[in-house]
């Protein structure tokens, strides 16, 4: 009989990711609400808090292929998508696929690139598509990006423009490991037990099918989310832009990448029912990259958490 996608792959994939990254149970669980609604993920962390740990792990347990840019100052936009190249013995053009052809990329340090390269990943994000000397080309089912951006803002970076950061459904934030977990690191690093040795040992097992993925997408458009719960989540994305410290509030996208993530985030947490819970619980990953703070505040010290929380709190939430 065929597993309930629901009951069983999430947890699966859970405890399979757990084998290899210690900890970090929000962001994995955050990673998977992105992968399930097929959306994409901005990923925020200092180095080596294993980011890019996280994604390959991810790609082998949902079973699905991985590939990574780094993105630099000179990569161009051919370098991710690909080009044609004359071949002088069929006496024709063959295409050479970049590598954006992948189910799971990983964008590492997206504001490093120009945006000529940035749009070029932005759109194919966006469509699922890729253009290449007027000829598109789709990408497989399941692409999905894993962005990666230096918290620190160096020289020479380019920053996401507001509208481009927009397309992103979530915003994952990595922090430092808490001092049990780092232990548990130091330990394992220092045996045969080191998370890459893990990963690479077989002992972690791809528990998704493409079909399974589908199957749980369908799944989650029968949970149940009241009337009286879009409507607040509709007015928590509204509240975004009224708010007196905010200058630029959220789009219509951030309504959508809401609703979707608490769904899922009912899914993870083994209930067919959304709750208020659910909905607080994704607000600060939905608007973290989408609020922009007047300068006035921004220089008092105000943080963007803080307004989202004091939206959350302002909020009646319906009975
Ligand atoms: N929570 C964790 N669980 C397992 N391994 C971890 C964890 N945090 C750090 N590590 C270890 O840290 C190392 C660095 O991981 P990784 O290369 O994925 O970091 P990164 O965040 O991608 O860094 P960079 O920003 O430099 O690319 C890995 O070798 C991994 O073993
Ligand atoms: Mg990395």
């Amino acid at each position: 009989m065929n597993p309930d996608p629901l009951k069983e792959i999430l947890p699966a994939a859970r405890a399979e990711v757990a084998k290899v990254i210690i900890g970090q149970t929000a962001v994995v669980d955050q990673c998977l609400i992105v992968i399930v609604t097929g959306q994409h993920a901005l990923v925020e962390g200092v180095p080596g808090v294993a980011k890019t740990l996280l994604v390959r792990t991810l790609a082998h347990v949902l079973g699905v292929d991985f590939a990574r840019i780094q993105f630099t100052p000179d990569l161009m936009p051919a370098d991710i998508t690909g080009t044609n190249v004359f071949n002088l013995q069929k006496n024709e053009f063959t295409l050479i696929r970049g590598p954006i052809f992948t189910s799971f990329l990983l964008a590492d340090e997206i504001n490093r690139a120009p945006a000529k390269t940035q749009s070029a990943l932005l759109q194919a994000m966006q469509e699922r598509l890729v253009t290449i000397d007027r000829d598109t080309h789709p990408l497989p089912p399941n692409f999905t990006v894993f962005a990666t951006q230096n918290p620190i803002e160096y020289e020479g970076t380019y920053p996401l423009p507001e509208a481009q950061k927009d397309r992103f459904m979530l915003k994952i934030v990595m922090s430092a490991p808490g001092r049990d977990e780092e232990y548990t690191l130091a330990q394992r690093t220092l045996g045969r037990e080191s998370p890459e040795a893990t990963l690479a040992s077989g002992a972690v097992r791809p528990v998704v099918s493409a079909a399974d993925l589908q199957a749980l997408r369908e799944q989650l458009l029968g949970l149940t989310l009241r009337e009286e719960l879009i409507g607040y989540a509709v007015d928590l994305i509204r509240a975004t832009r009224r708010h007196e410290s905010v200058l630029v509030g959220a789009g219509p996208r951030a309504t959508q990448a809401l609703l979707l993530s608490s769904r899922a985030a009912a899914a993870l947490a083994g209930r067919d029912f959304v709750t208020p819970d659910d909905i607080k619980s994704m607000c600060e990953p939905v608007l973290a990259h989408r609020l922009i703070l007047r300068p006035e505040f921004e220089i008092e010290g105000l943080s963007v958490s803080e307004v989202i929380q004091s939206l959350v709190q302002q909020m009646a939430v319906p009975r």
